[in-house]
């Protein structure tokens, strides 16, 4: 069965008078993606849904496209027991997502903390553990199918020193467990773009050569792997510089990934900060921002949590903490405002987005050649497209895809042109 739907209800065509004036008051997805990123997303959980305040914020996508649930994912919660699977939670963060027309993002598989009791405590052998995680992964994310644009598939394998974490899984496995764990996830969802992630990648130069080795170990398998998170957790004064943030990332985009910084948050070394430190996280924020803006295939930045009142931060590193773009009250610090300033600078310099590819130069009507998608037959809200064709769309449109219950798929356009074409969905066919 094959669905087409006529592409395009562009919204707010106009004539190409004069260049576009940055956008003013817009928020940092909505100015991140008319930079020509794909999406600025935040860590967000249903024990934050309770908070108004909160919520008037994370539902904004002009500030935040996209939402990764912060712990209701992982293993411990998903699958507490082996026959037991909770989607309850992440579910919600899911419908909160596609109400907001938000993108999803989903963390994560196959991870050595937060497991349940039967796969940390459990008697394995390298088969029976095999299956277990083969099981969990398919379970997990055939329910999410087609729905996140990426899944940590593999998450903290290594130590800072660049040697394998002594988990459960590589005890019983050896590094095995990793093609196996892309292998399981590859073809449990074949539209999720599939990550490693972990931390401190961007100031170990040992850790992340130990990174690149577990994305040859994956491509040498013929198994697909799309992208490397770098969580970025940092600390103010003490976060990468540009030209090594780009070089590290650039350690992988040359293995034909994407890459993507997935947990940023930069916490002050001392409370409350001072003038100086909080001048510095303002420049570190920068430097990530313009570091992702400087590679191409970094497709976005997601915070681990915006606003300090849910921040991680303090419970584990007591006397750390600040680390986010909002205060314990919602009120925007100077970080966000240098944030929001650096990218107004750069989308007003930025020649009208010529974008790349069948799109470019979107000025009047434009014919496309037909693109395939794959996408759930039935699913309708906020469609999840193969990043090549999301990115070469993010210039000229304000949101993902939504698919109507009518079926109709509507792009919002930037009104810089006019998308001409047909977008062949292949539901049916690819699941
Ligand atoms: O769910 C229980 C709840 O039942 C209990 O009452 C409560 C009191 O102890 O604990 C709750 O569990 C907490 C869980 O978050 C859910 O809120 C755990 O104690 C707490 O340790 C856990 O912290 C999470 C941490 O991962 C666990 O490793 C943080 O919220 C979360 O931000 C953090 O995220 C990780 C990423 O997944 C991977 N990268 C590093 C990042 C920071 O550690």
């Amino acid at each position: 069965m094959i669905l087409s739907g006529l592409l395009v209800s562009a919204v707010g065509v106009a004539a190409q008078a004069t260049p576009p004036s940055p956008p003013t008051a817009q928020g940092l997805h909505s100015l991140f993606v008319a930079a020509g990123k794909l999406y600025w997303g935040t860590a967000i959980e249903t024990n934050n849904f309770n908070d108004s305040a909160y919520l008037a914020i994370a539902n904004n996508r002009n500030e935040f496209g996209m939402y990764v649930p912060e712990n209701s994912q992982k293993w411990e919660e998903i699958q507490p027991a082996l026959t037991d699977f909770e989607f309850t939670n992440p579910d919600a963060v899911l419908a909160r997502a596609r109400a907001n027309g938000q993108m999803f993002r989903c963390h994560t598989l196959t991870w050595h903390s937060q497991l349940p009791a039967f796969v940390a405590n459990g008697t394995w052998t390298r088969d029976t553990l095999a299956a277990v995680i083969v099981a969990h992964i398919t379970n997990v994310m055939t329910h999410y199918r087609g729905l996140c644009y990426a899944w940590d598939v593999v998450n903290e394998a290594l130590n800072d020193n660049g040697t394998f974490r002594n988990s459960v899984f590589f005890r019983t496995l050896g590094t095995d467990f990793i093609p196996l764990s892309f292998a399981a996830a590859s073809r449990a969802d074949p539209s999720a773009r599939l990550y490693y992630n972990d931390f401190n990648l961007e100031t170990s130069p040992r850790k992340a050569a130990a990174a690149v080795r577990i994305v040859q170990l994956v491509q040498a398998a013929n198994i697909p792997i799309h992208g490397l998170g770098f969580q970025a957790h940092f600390r103010v004064g003490q976060t990468p510089n540009r030209t090594s943030l780009i070089a590290t990332q650039n350690l992988f985009t040359t293995l034909g990934l994407e890459v993507a910084f997935s947990e940023l948050d930069i916490a002050h070394l001392s409370l409350p900060p001072n003038s100086t430190s909080i001048q510095r996280q303002s420049d570190d924020y920068v430097t990530v921002v313009s570091a992702c803006l400087a590679v191409p295939k970094c497709v976005g930045i997601t915070l681990w949590q915006f606003t300090d009142k849910y921040s991680w931060i303090p419970s584990t590193f007591p006397g750390l903490g600040d680390a986010c773009l909002y205060t314990s009250n919602f009120t925007k610090k100077p970080a966000y405002s240098a944030v929001s300033s650096f990218l107004q600078s750069v989308v007003a310099t930025a020649a009208p987005a010529q974008g790349t590819g069948r799109f470019a130069n979107g000025t009047g009507s434009k014919t496309v050649t037909p693109m395939v998608v794959a996408a759930p037959a039935t699913a309708t809200g906020v469609m999840t497209l193969p990043a090549d064709i999301a990115g070469e769309l993010a210039p000229f449109v304000t949101s993902p895809p939504v698919r109507t219950s009518a079926g109709a798929v509507v792009i919002v356009g930037k009104g810089k042109g006019v998308l001409v074409g047909v977008v062949v969905m292949v539901g049916a066919l690819l699941l």
